[in-house]
This record gives C-alpha cells, structure tokens and sequence, in this order.
C-alpha cells in the first residue's frame, strides 16, 4: 500500500525523471512517470493469483525518448489524425507540425505531451499521483496557454482512473488520450489475437490510405467492425474487408452509443488464457481501437521482453481524428475560460 517513488532516469537533455509505484489492498499495482505522464506498468492478478505485468512498456525514460509507439503515453493536446496538419479557429489557421507523410499530424507531435518532463503531485492517501503542466500558447502549434492535468488513481476496486482536467485562456483544441497497449496475458506473452473484445459502439469513422478520417460514419453491421457481441480480435482481423486492409488490422475509431460527458462502460476485453477481464468506461464519445499493427519489429521492451505486431491492443478514448476537418463529428474544440474534463477507467475483473 501507498506511493513509492524512484529514479527513472534520465532524458538527454540531463533532467531527471520519477516512477511512482502504486499499490493497493489487492496487491495490484501500477507504476506512472512523469515523463510523459506515462503508464509504465500494470501488475494485475490472474486466475491463478499470481500477479502479471499487462501493459507494454520501456525500460526507462532513456529508453522512452529514444523509441516509438507511445506506450502508455499521456497524449494531447489532441490525439490521433489531423489530416493537413492545420485547425482553423475563429477565422484564423494554426499550422500543427507535419510529422506524418510530410502533411499530416499524428497525436500532436513531435515535441507532443509524450516526451515532456511534467510536474507532480502525489496523495498517498488516495492512492493517486496528478501530473501537471502549462502547455504554452502556440505550443505544438495550438493557441492558447492551457493548464492541463494528468491524475492517475488507483483505487480498491481494481480501477485504473485516469481524469484529465485542463483551462485554455484562448479558445484552442482538447482531446487528450492514453496510449496503453494491453496484453492480459502478460507483457511478453504472445499476441493479442485471443484476446475476445466487446465494444458498445453501432458505427466506426471510415479512413482514407493515409489513415485519415474522410467524414463517413460506417455501420458495423454485418462487418468485421461488429463487436457488439464479445469476439475474439483474431476471428476477423485478416478478413478482405477494404478499411482493415487499409489500416493493416483494426486502427479505427469508434463511435460510442453514449453521450458526451457521460460517464459508462463502453468497452471490454477478456483474456481466456489468464482469465483477467478488462472493462473499459469513459465520458468520451469515441474509442480508437488500435490492435498494435505498426508495433516496430522486435523492438526492446521492458525486462527483456521483444515486442512485435499485435503484441498488444490500445483502446484509446478520445474525440474523433480529424474531428476539426469534419461538421459532421462532435467538436474537439474548448472555449476559452472553459474547463475541458474527461475520465477514462480501466477496471480489472
Ligand atoms: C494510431 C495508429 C498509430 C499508433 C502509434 C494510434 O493511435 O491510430 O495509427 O500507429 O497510434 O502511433
């Protein structure tokens, strides 16, 4: 029980980084760093009662700055695609950096919210650790000066709740996400083709060959996009279906059978093998469901471990992509003066 906090290194710039390991009455833990306000690690136990790692990570923040995928990254100030790399906000175009395809935006970087040394605030009593930051006016290319916070809870009901709370003193964009890959059979045990995934979700946002968003909202109907009953991620993935052939397996957003702001289960994940069960609730209106299809190829992960394709599966709640670019997509945008909140829980079984 209660707050550990250790060295985690250093980046090149020669500051230091922190983890702070969690732990609660049921012996599950989970370790977060400031750097990048990242989910580093998740032990969780089994149906056999002993306790596995289950998200993918690094070894260290030396070893987060010098590799991709954004495991367990903090990202914002807003996630995923903007095709064209620009947002238009009272008349006026902001230029957001071109780190895709030499034209397009992925998850705000390069110098995103993944690779900054936030500051902290740690409650033992509460089992949570609220990493903070003032993310400049025009930073990343995005207007306003926004105070956002990153708070990680965890709680006595097996709940990892991530809340994000933020104020912009100029109207700008918010949509923030965590980028945890998941393999409920532990880190390096395998892919996550028998992991059986249900998503509350009757329609997914269709995408173009660069991946972006072109405003059609497709039914899941009859698809292999329809996880309206649980199945496994493998049953369909390689199926000859134009959008996954497109993404190389599932990397798609969701559209969630809720209203924004509203806090419900909107997801699951069962592991037949170790017997875990993830559910997934969230206040956003959709979920990118990422089976890991870009994973770098024998990439060097944490305790040894070599991650590949499909080693792990993110369910990243968020606006949708490209939401600026498209009328008929809920807003991303945050008035100035305005509180954006958003909470995310992944709740193990
Ligand atoms: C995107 C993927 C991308 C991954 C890692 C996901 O959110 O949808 O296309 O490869 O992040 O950057």
């Amino acid at each position: 029980m209660g707050v550990k906090v250790s060295s985690f290194g250093k980046i090149p710039s020669g500051k230091e980084t922190s983890l702070f390991t969690l732990i609660n009455k049921n012996g599950m833990c989970l370790e977060v760093s400031d750097y990048g306000a990242t989910l580093v690690a998740l032990m969780v136990p089994g149906k056999d009662h002993t306790t596995t790692d289950v998200v993918l990570g690094y070894e260290d923040a030396t070893d987060y700055w010098n590799n991709d995928g954004y495991l367990g990254a903090t990202v914002g100030r807003s996630c995923n695609r903007n095709g064209g790399a620009n947002v238009t906000i009272q008349g006026k175009v902001y230029e957001l950096p071109k780190n895709e395809r030499g034209k397009n935006n992925l998850h705000s970087s390069p110098d995103g919210y993944d690779r900054m040394v936030w500051n902290y605030q740690v409650d033992e009593e509460h089992l949570s650790v609220r990493f903070y930051r003032m993310s400049p006016d025009l930073e990343q290319g995005y207007p306003g000066n926004f105070e956002i916070s990153v708070t990680y809870t965890l709680t006595e009901e097996n709940e990892v709740r991530i809340h994000y709370h933020g104020v912009s003193d100029k109207d700008t964009v918010a949509n923030m996400t965590n980028h945890t890959y998941f393999n409920l059979s532990g880190h390096q045990n395998g892919t996550i083709l028998n992991h059986e995934v249900w998503i509350d979700s009757d329609a997914f946002t269709a995408i173009d060959e660069e991946s972006i968003p072109t405003g059609e909202i497709c039914q899941v109907d009859g698809t292999p996009f329809d996880f309206r009953k649980q199945k496994r991620v493998g049953a369909e993935i390689g199926a000859d279906h134009a959008q996954l052939i497109l993404a190389g397996g599932y990397d798609h957003n969701f559209v969630l059978n809720k209203e924004k702001g509203e806090l419900k289960k909107i997801a699951e994940v069962f592991d037949p093998e170790s017997g875990r069960r993830m559910e997934v609730s969230t206040t956003c209106v959709g979920v990118q469901f990422y089976t890991g299809n870009f994973i770098t190829e024998g990439v060097q992960g944490k305790e040894g471990a070599i991650y590949h394709k499909r080693s792990g599966l993110c369910l990243e709640t968020q606006f949708f992509p490209d939401a600026v670019h498209h009328e008929n997509f809920p807003s991303p945008i945050l008035k100035a003066g305005e509180p954006y909140d958003s909470v995310t829980i992944y709740k193990f079984i």
